[in-house]
């Protein structure tokens, strides 16, 4: 090998204050985990010796413990984006100590190419193998890293031993040409390839490669899916089967986006059990482990991801049968996996979750009582404004019945009325297509929020119009008074439009 071998130490030498630094992986898988942590040391000592010492983060989506964790606990961090999900990290920027731009996941690389955040000084790339003229194999997550190789000052590479050789050919990186110079991208189903198993740098910007043996996989467990998720994910196919039924959707079913967590797990699980939905293919950014075992019982025929968001059994279990596997995934670029022009093309239908919806359909995934950031938008964007049909799930009810999903105006605004098609809680499914916006309240309320909350929903509507009505009611005055109600008194019951 032609590159210098770095230890993690030597290549945080390299990252210095202010620097603009890319990282590979998309969620946790991918990430690079050793450099990070010694720049985090890096900087301790930086700080004690009297010295500023903060990077830019430039992510595919959230990264790991390793990248974010280490760095905001070193105060490390000045400014993220596109996403992150890591509590301490969103600690800190909801204390203002972390600039973060919550952005559509596939937009920031090409964001990058066009220069609005400046030059890229050096990428930190995980690796299964680099040869001397810069073919790189990428690990468990493609992330923005083609772009950050193209694009970066100077790369240094994580060579991980753990990612195994059988891995060669699941990604397909693929970087668009930039406007005006722009053409179609050449994927017209969710299993096409419209590039190459490896991604290329320039072999004369690699400063080095440090050589690890990480884990592989995610951390932690699901809960158990419960009733209420259940409840939600048997709507979910409920509704897709009636779509069918009624002709709105091809009879061979169209690919599918969902996501990580309960709510999808538990779609995923009524999707395996249907016997009305034929097999499908899924086009999306994360495949976590319940899709595995859809594409080992062949109820999920393709795969196409950006991360392989697997645990570390369910990982193992994916490279012990990958002879079977490997030609039914394929690992995207996010800029690819989540890219409006296919996504539009191919049909796909998005299932998305929500922190709270409002009456009229507009949905906020990201903020807390409109102030507190979660996680952020990261790719629901992407997929809803595009999809075929787009879906929200989300409990009716939270916190022993003092929340409900369902309020009378979001306190903050991801997905608007123009985008959202579907609203499933454990309640039921409201349909807000060809509905005017009086029409979706009515359906929301009488079909999604839960009963305990409907006669208040209601009230509002009243009071509202009583405001003065319009194309869509609201009260100026009360329209966050559910939101008053749990910041104040604890309760969302407890609103009161009367005062
Ligand atoms: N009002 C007040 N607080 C609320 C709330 C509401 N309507 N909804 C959720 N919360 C609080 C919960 O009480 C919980 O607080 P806690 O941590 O103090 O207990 C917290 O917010 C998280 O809620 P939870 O229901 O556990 O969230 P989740 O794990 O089901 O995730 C999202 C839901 C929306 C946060 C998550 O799906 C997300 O980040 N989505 C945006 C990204 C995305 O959609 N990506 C594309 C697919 S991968």
């Amino acid at each position: 090998m032609i590159y210098p071998i770095l230890t993690p130490e030597e290549a945080a030498e390299y990252i210095q204050n202010g620097m603009n630094v890319g990282v590979s992986g998309f969620t946790i898988p991918g990430n690079v985990k050793v450099i990070p942590p010694a720049i985090a040391k890096k900087a301790i000592r930086e700080h004690e010796a009297g010295r500023e010492f903060k990077i830019n983060i430039y992510s595919g989506a959230s990264t790991n413990d390793y990248t974010d964790g280490e760095l905001s606990r070193a105060h490390a961090l000045n400014y993220r984006t596109p996403y992150q999900s890591l509590p301490e990290v969103r600690n800190r920027i909801n204390a203002g100590e972390v600039h973060y731009n919550d952005r559509h996941l596939s937009e920031l690389a090409q964001e990058f190419r066009y220069g609005y955040y400046g030059k890229m000084d050096v990428a930190l790339i995980e690796a299964q193998s680099i040869t001397d003229d810069g073919e790189i194999v990428l690990g468990t997550a493609v992330g923005n890293s083609p772009t950050w190789l193209q694009i970066a000052d100077k790369v240094i590479i994580e060579l991980n031993d753990q990612i195994p050789e059988c891995i060669q050919g699941l990604h397909d990186c693929y970087v668009p040409l930039d406007p005006p110079c722009r053409r179609e991208i050449p994927i017209y189903t969710a299993h096409d390839r419209a590039g190459k198993p490896t991604a290329h740098v320039d072999p004369k910007k690699v400063l080095g490669v440090v050589k690890t043996s990480m884990p592989l996989g995610m951390p932690g467990k699901f809960t158990p899916v419960d009733e209420q998720t259940a409840m939600i994910g048997k709507n979910v196919c409920a509704f897709l089967v009636d779509e069918m039924k009624n002709g709105r959707m091809p009879k061979t079913f169209l690919p599918i986006q969902s996501g990580v967590g309960n709510i999808a797990n538990a779609v995923l699980n009524a999707l395996e059990e249907s016997t009305e939905i034929p097999p499908f293919e899924m086009y999306t950014e994360v495949m976590q482990d319940s899709v595995l075992g859809l594409l080992k019982s062949g109820r999920c025929k393709f795969a196409s991801t950006c991360s392989l968001t697997l645990s570390a059994t369910a990982m193992a279990d994916l490279f012990e049968n990958i002879d079977t596997l490997h030609d039914k995934i394929v690992l995207r670029p996010a800029e690819i996996s989540n890219h409006p022009e296919v996504i539009r093309r191919i049909g796909v239908v998005s299932m998305n979750t929500a922190i709270e919806v409002d009456i009229f359909g507009n949905v906020n995934s990201s903020h807390v009582n409109g102030t507190r950031l979660m996680n952020g938008i990261g790719g629901s964007g992407d997929f809803t404004r595009n999809a075929y049909t787009s879906i929200f799930m989300c409990p009716s009810i939270k916190k022993d019945d003092c929340i409900s999903t369902i309020v009378p105006m979001v306190t903050h605004v991801d997905h608007t009325i123009h985008s959202v098609d579907i609203i499933v809680t454990d309640q039921g499914v409201a349909d807000l297509r060809f509905k005017d916006p009086l029409q979706a309240a009515e359906e929301i309320i009488e079909k999604a929020a839960h009963p305990t909350y409907r006669p208040l929903l209601r009230e509002y509507l009243a009071k509202a119009k009583e405001n003065g009505g319009g194309h869509i009611y609201q009260s100026q005055k009360s329209a966050l008074e559910f939101h008053r109600a749990l910041v104040e008194e604890g309760d969302m019951r407890k609103a009161n439009f009367n005062k």
